[in-house]
C-alpha cells in the first residue's frame, strides 16, 4: 500500500520562493550578480531521475523536479521514430560528399555546373544584387509575396500581352520556389476539392509524390515514358487521359520533363489539350525549367500557351532555381487562372490563408533579384542571353556524350541522348548498373539512371560503356 500510495499521493507543492535581494538587481549589470550556487552535475541528476522513473513510473517524481531530458530518455517518447529513408536525389549528394576519392564525380545533383564542376552565378543576378545592396530594405513581404515579382512571373508564363493578366483573372502568389508552389496548390486542392485526386506521370520528379502525399491528395499515375523507344508513350498517355474520370486533376511538366527529358511535340500537346477539353480535366503545369530547355522562355511556355488558347483554366508552378540559378533563394510563383476577377480575388486570399500558418510570408531577396532582372529590359536581355548560353551548352554536351559513346564502339543506340531535352539524360541504366558505377568508379547518380550533364564526359562515357557492355541492355 505504501508503495502504491507513492503513485496516488499528490506531489508536494514546491516551497514558496522568497525573493532574495539579488533578484531585483537590474540585468544591465549582470556582473553585479553573485556567482550561482554550485549545481549537482547534470548527468548525475539525469541518471538519478531516470532510474527513479524506471523503478516507480513517470509519476514518481514531482514534475518540476524532472529534468526534461531525463523524462524523454526514460519514457522514450520518440523511441518509435525510425530514421527516414534517404531522399533518392539529395541522398546521392550526401553519399558523394562522404566519398574521399579524388576521382569522384557527381552527375546526380539537379544543379547546373561550369566546366570545373563549380556552381554558377549569372551576371544578371550579380548586377541585380549590386543594385539591391544598401538600397532596398528587407522588411516582410505581404503574405502573398512581392506584387512586382508576381506581375513579372505572370508575363513570363502567360505572355507579355496576356488578356488574362489584363482581365485580372489570375490568382497568384509568390511561392517557395517550384516545390513550394506545388505544395501550396496541393493544399489548396485538398481544402477546396477534398474528393479530387491528382494524376502524376510515370515517372516523375520524385518529390511530386511526397508533395501530394503530405497534402493528403490521393494519387493516380498516367503513362508517360516508353522504355523501349526511350521516348514518349503517347498512345498510353492519351488512353489514360480518356479513361480518367471527367474533371480530373493532371500534373504536367511544362517542358524538360524531369527525369526523362522527353517532352510531347507541339502537335502532341495540341491533341492532349483537345482531349483535356473533352474530359474537362484540370491541367496543373509544373514549369521548373522555362528557358532552360530550349534556351528560349517563350518556346518553353508553348504547352501552357496552347492550353490557354483552347480556353482551359490552368494552374502553374514556376521556379527560378534553374533558369536564374537562384536555387537556394527559393524564388517561385504559383498561379491559378480563374473564371473572372472576383473568383481570382477569392482564390488568392485562400492561397495566402494557406501560406500564413506555414511560413507567414515568402523570402524577400530572391523576389527582389527576379523582379529587378525581369522589369529592366537591358538586364532581362542579359538574362535571356545567359539562359540561352546554359541551354546551348547542355545541348552541346548531349551531342558530345552521344559521339563519345559511338566512338567508343557502343553497339547500342544513343539517339535518345540527343532527342531528350533539358539538364538530365534518362540513360536507361538499371539500378544495379548505377550501383556498380558508384561502388567501383565513384560516379554518383540517382538509381533511376538519371544523369546531369557536366564536364569529364569522356571519362563518364567510358564507364557507362564499360558497365553496359558487361550487362547489356535489352
Ligand atoms: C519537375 C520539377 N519540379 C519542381 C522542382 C522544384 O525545384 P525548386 O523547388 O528548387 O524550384 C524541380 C527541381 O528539380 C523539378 O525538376
Amino acid at each position: 500500500w505504501k508503495r502504491n500510495a507513492f503513485f496516488f499521493s499528490p506531489a508536494k507543492p514546491p516551497p514558496a520562493r522568497r525573493n532574495k535581494p539579488t533578484d531585483f538587481l537590474p540585468s544591465t549589470f549582470p556582473l553585479l550578480r553573485p556567482p550561482p550556487p554550485p549545481r549537482r552535475p547534470a548527468m548525475a541528476l539525469y541518471r538519478r531521475a531516470a532510474s527513479a522513473i524506471r523503478r516507480r513510473g513517470a509519476g514518481a517524481l514531482p514534475l518540476p523536479l524532472l529534468p526534461a531530458r531525463a523524462m524523454a530518455m526514460a519514457s522514450s517518447l520518440f523511441g518509435h521514430v525510425e530514421p527516414a529513408p534517404k531522399d533518392p536525389i539529395l541522398g546521392v549528394t550526401e553519399a558523394f560528399l562522404a566519398d574521399p576519392s579524388p576521382d569522384k564525380v557527381n552527375v546526380g545533383v539537379g544543379a547546373y555546373r561550369d566546366d570545373d564542376g563549380k556552381p554558377v552565378v549569372l551576371d544578371c543576378v550579380r548586377e541585380a544584387e549590386r543594385r539591391i545592396a544598401g538600397n532596398l530594405n528587407m522588411e516582410y513581404l505581404p503574405m502573398g509575396g512581392s506584387i512586382h515579382m508576381i506581375e513579372e512571373s505572370l508575363k513570363l508564363a502567360y505572355g507579355e500581352d496576356s488578356e488574362f493578366i489584363k482581365d485580372k483573372r489570375i490568382a497568384a502568389v509568390q511561392a517557395l520556389s517550384g516545390t513550394g508552389a506545388c505544395r501550396l496548390f496541393a493544399d489548396f486542392q485538398k481544402r477546396f476539392l477534398p474528393d479530387s485526386q491528382i494524376y502524376i506521370p510515370t515517372p516523375t520528379w520524385s518529390n511530386h509524390h511526397n508533395i501530394w502525399r503530405d497534402a493528403q491528395v490521393p494519387q493516380r499515375t498516367f503513362s508517360y515514358y516508353h522504355p523501349e523507344s526511350r521516348g514518349l508513350d503517347f498512345a498510353g498517355l492519351m488512353d489514360d487521359i480518356k479513361n480518367a474520370p471527367n474533371g480530373s486533376f493532371f500534373l504536367l511538366h511544362a517542358c524538360a520533363h524531369n527525369p526523362t527529358g522527353v517532352d510531347p511535340t507541339e502537335e502532341q500537346w495540341r491533341e492532349i489539350s483537345y482531349q483535356f477539353k473533352l474530359k474537362n480535366h484540370f491541367p496543373f503545369f509544373d514549369m521548373a525549367y522555362q528557358g532552360f530547355a530550349s534556351g528560349d522562355p517563350e518556346r518553353d511556355a508553348k504547352a501552357i500557351r496552347i492550353f490557354l488558347e483552347d480556353g482551359h483554366q490552368i494552374g502553374c508552378a514556376q521556379s527560378y532555381a534553374k533558369n536564374m540559378g537562384l536555387y537556394g533563394q527559393r524564388a517561385g510563383c504559383l498561379s491559378i487562372l480563374c473564371e473572372d476577377e472576383m473568383q481570382a480575388v477569392a482564390v488568392k486570399s485562400q492561397l495566402q490563408q494557406i501560406a500564413r500558418p506555414m511560413y507567414s510570408n515568402p523570402p524577400v531577396h530572391g523576389a527582389l533579384v527576379v523582379s529587378i532582372i525581369l522589369s529592366d529590359p537591358e538586364l532581362k536581355n542579359v538574362w535571356l542571353g545567359e539562359v540561352k548560353g546554359m541551354a546551348d551548352r547542355i545541348i552541346g554536351m548531349r551531342k558530345a556524350l552521344r559521339e563519345n559513346l559511338e566512338k567508343l564502339g557502343s553497339p547500342l543506340s544513343w539517339e535518345h541522348v540527343t532527342n531528350q531535352i533539358g539538364m538530365f539524360c534518362y540513360s536507361g541504366m538499371t539500378p544495379e548498373q548505377v550501383d556498380r558505377l558508384t561502388s567501383e568508379y565513384h560516379i554518383y547518380m540517382t538509381r533511376n539512371g538519371r544523369i546531369r550533364y557536366q564536364q569529364r564526359l569522356e571519362l563518364f562515357s567510358f564507364f557507362v560503356l564499360f558497365i553496359i557492355s558487361l550487362a547489356p541492355l535489352v
